[in-house]
């Protein structure tokens, strides 16, 4: 066997790893999660690709408040939509149209500040859960290597801050863009790529211009008048000469952005099959054992195809059963003498890894 384990936390032996793995019957169990992972869903959740010009026609005008947040453990600066502004975009909708029943802003708008999970329906895309701070920082930490990427897919992005680290990186790079650069963002919530993935890309892009050229793009006033928006340092405006700087600005960088809505599983592969996908990173996507096959067989098939992945994870998430153990014995009992995985354990409290698979 080629699999290397890095487990550097006695929590989580090579011997515990062994006492998981699943037993023939339920590798073949957990291996059908995946071919029917769609099986039953409604049909909006199938996966389908979306432009980002097809999104963004849908934002105009929008104003956008967001924090910016320090990682804790690399210091690295992201920006995120704030909550509350995505719940107040989703009433004035609401209040437009009349619809009042749609289940994603049923789920922003119900009681439950927290947004839970609700299994098929809503996956947490809205908020930004730890271990996207620590791709953030390998991402950073990494540079020299992402520089020399073609094409990342981000899985599960959510609030997508990975990507925007990536996007960052890549727009601030002084090299000329010979070489495009793609980033692939898919996420089970169309919603959640519309609310919080592209206006966080776009913070991302709006911070390395310079402050008043932004006023002014922001600006969505009648040319000629004098009553243009008054901007806070913690808000951009979507205004459409915003909007298509922003296009201009990663066509000339020759920066591509897809995304795609959806669950994983087998339409999702043949819908990337295509895409000579060079990094694959996934954050807090394997906590619940119905998720963690779809993200695991998906994961082999990216990393047999050539590929690297990334996926961190908290090593245990309590209640709902994912791990990194249970993960890593997943990968295990595939048998790939071709597939590498290593575990390194991120120096926090709440015992969290990046795990790394590639092709030996
Ligand atoms: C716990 S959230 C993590 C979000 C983000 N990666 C982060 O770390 O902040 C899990 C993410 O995976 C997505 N997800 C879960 N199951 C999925 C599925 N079957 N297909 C596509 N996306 C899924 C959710 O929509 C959600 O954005």
């Amino acid at each position: 066997m080629s699999f290397a384990f890095g487990f550097n936390d006695d929590d989580i032996s090579d011997e515990e790893v062994s006492q998981n793995l699943p037993k023939q019957d339920e590798a073949s169990t957990a291996s059908k999660v995946f071919q029917n992972a769609t099986s039953g869903l409604d049909p909006k959740f199938l996966p389908q690709i979306h432009s980002l010009e097809s999104i963004l026609s849908k934002l105009v005008n929008v104003r956008i408040t967001f924090d910016n947040y320090i990682t804790p453990v690399g210091e690295n600066v992201t920006y995120r939509r704030e909550l509350y502004d995505i719940k107040h975009q989703v009433m004035c909708e609401d209040d437009e149209d009349g619809k009042q029943d749609d289940v994603v802003s049923n789920i922003l708008m119900g009681d439950d500040n927290d947004l839970d999970l609700k299994r098929n329906i809503y996956e947490g895309g809205f908020k930004s859960w730890e271990c996207s701070y620590d791709v953030v920082d390998y991402l950073a930490q990494n540079k020299d290597s992402l520089n020399k990427l073609h094409t990342i897919l981000e899985l599960g992005c959510g609030t997508s801050l990975p990507s925007c680290q990536a996007l960052l990186q890549r727009i601030t790079r002084s090299e000329d863009p010979i070489d495009g650069f793609k980033i692939i963002l898919s996420d089970f919530n169309y919603e959640v790529l519309r609310l919080v993935t592209i206006p966080n890309l776009i913070i991302h892009w709006a911070s390395t211009l310079d402050p008043e050229f932004l006023q002014e793009l922001c600006d969505t006033s009648v040319e000629g008048s004098d009553d243009g928006p008054t901007l806070r340092n913690d808000e951009i405006i979507l205004s459409q000469k915003l909007i298509d700087r922003f296009i201009s600005d990663l066509r000339n960088k020759r920066i591509e952005l897809v995304f795609i809505s959806g669950s994983w599983g087998q339409e999702f592969l043949q819908i990337i099959e295509r895409e000579n996908i060079d990094l694959v990173i996934s954050s807090e996507t394997i906590y619940s054992l119905e998720t963690l096959p779809i993200v695991a067989e998906t994961v082999v098939e990216l990393v047999g195809n050539g590929c690297r992945a990334l996926i961190a994870a908290k090593n245990l998430y309590f209640g709902v059963g994912g791990s990194v153990a249970e993960f890593v014995s997943y990968i295990k009992k595939k048998n790939r003498e071709d597939i590498k995985i290593e575990v390194e354990e991120v120096n926090s409290q709440l015992k969290r890894s990046l795990i790394s698979i590639e092709k030996v």
